[in-house]
């Protein structure tokens, strides 16, 4: 796997990483933690709950556009040789693309998570034996470096799972933007993106009534707690989803239920009562508004499909 060739010392990048974000989100008069740092090996196991729940629509309504029109999305894509994802997870919908791809021979699942993109070239590997699959263990808003030897092949990205949403809108055109360096001259993006809706609908899908969402979330503090030397009490803070509607966001916060400290990566930090620490914004979009963005950075639009209910929609970016 790209980025595993020295593991002890990639490992101790991550952690240094992780830990230098922790002191500065909670150093902050606002204080928050970089939702990347939601997906370790555990958090990325909840996020693959979460997509089962009832209320969670976004997994269900984007399979349900890549099952329904999958030849239609791979249609325009046959000299396709090289599928790059970013964020790839589980890889799952990802096979939808790849069972149709006629010319692919080499896909590139880019993702923070070492543990999701292990399991995943695991079952690409045997399901799809002459595909060779090449993970790269990386932080996809940093310039990834693809292997030379597709620097002209036709490439094509996928984004899915509206994980764009997670940047605000001027992070998500710059984001955008490298992408489309990225995937040129001859690429395309099929990316996901979240349509805006009644909020109950959404914060239901944020705050579920089994409380996974809640366990995803407080889960960056266990983290903390496991990889650097964190002292926090889980029981002190609960899960928050409010959607902001002038923004039309989600945003996800751990509140601190009580006055109090906790340790992190050698610091000591205070929590008042009621205090909130911003884990993860979900920006959601109308067409025409996510057109816009990627208008902004350089994509030329091409096809949207929506689900049924008109609550997901599908975007093909032309670069
Ligand atoms: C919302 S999940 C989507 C997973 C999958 N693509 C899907 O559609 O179900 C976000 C995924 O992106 C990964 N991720 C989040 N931030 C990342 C970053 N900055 N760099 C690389 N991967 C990231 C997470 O590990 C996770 O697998």
């Amino acid at each position: 796997m790209i980025g595993s060739a020295q593991p002890a010392r990639r490992r101790e990048e991550e952690v240094s990483d992780f830990a230098a974000c922790v002191v500065r989100g909670l150093s902050k008069a606002r204080k928050s933690l970089p939702c990347r740092f939601l997906y370790d090996a555990r958090g990325s196991e909840l996020f693959e709950e979460i997509t089962a729940l009832p209320e969670y629509y976004p997994t269900r309504c984007e399979f349900e556009i890549l099952t329904d029109r999958a030849e239609e999305i791979s249609s325009g894509h046959d000299s396709v040789a090289a599928l790059v994802e970013f964020g790839s997870g589980s890889c799952r919908k990802t096979e939808i693309l790849i069972e149709r791809l006629r010319a692919l021979s080499l896909y590139i699942p880019i993702d923070i998570s070492r543990d999701a993109l292990r399991q995943a070239k695991t079952r690409l590997e045997s399901r799809f034996p002459q595909l060779r699959v090449s993970p790269i263990v990386a932080d996809f808003t940093r310039p990834a470096l693809l292997p030379e030897e597709i620097t002209r092949a036709v490439k094509l990205g996928f984004f899915p799972g509206s994980t764009i949403g997670n940047f605000t809108p001027a992070q998500a055109a710059a984001l955008l933007a490298m992408m489309r360096r990225l995937l040129s001259p001859q690429g395309a993006l099929i990316i996901g993106v979240d349509l805006k809706k009644d909020s109950k609908l959404l914060t239901r899908a944020y705050d579920d009534a089994e409380g996974v969402t809640a366990a995803f979330n407080l889960n960056l503090l266990a983290r903390i707690n496991r990889e650097l030397d964190g002292s926090f009490d889980l029981r002190g803070f609960r899960h928050e989803a409010v959607y902001d509607c002038a923004k039309g966001c989600i945003e996800m916060r751990l509140v601190s239920m009580k006055d109090q400290t906790a340790m992190a990566a050698g610091r000591r930090f205070h929590f008042v009562a009621d205090e909130r620490i911003h884990t993860e914004s979900s920006y959601k979009y109308t067409i025409p508004e996510f057109r816009r963005i990627a208008a902004l950075a350089g994509w030329k639009a091409g096809r949207v499909w929506k689900d049924m209910a008109g609550c997901f929609s599908l975007h093909e970016l032309v670069a």
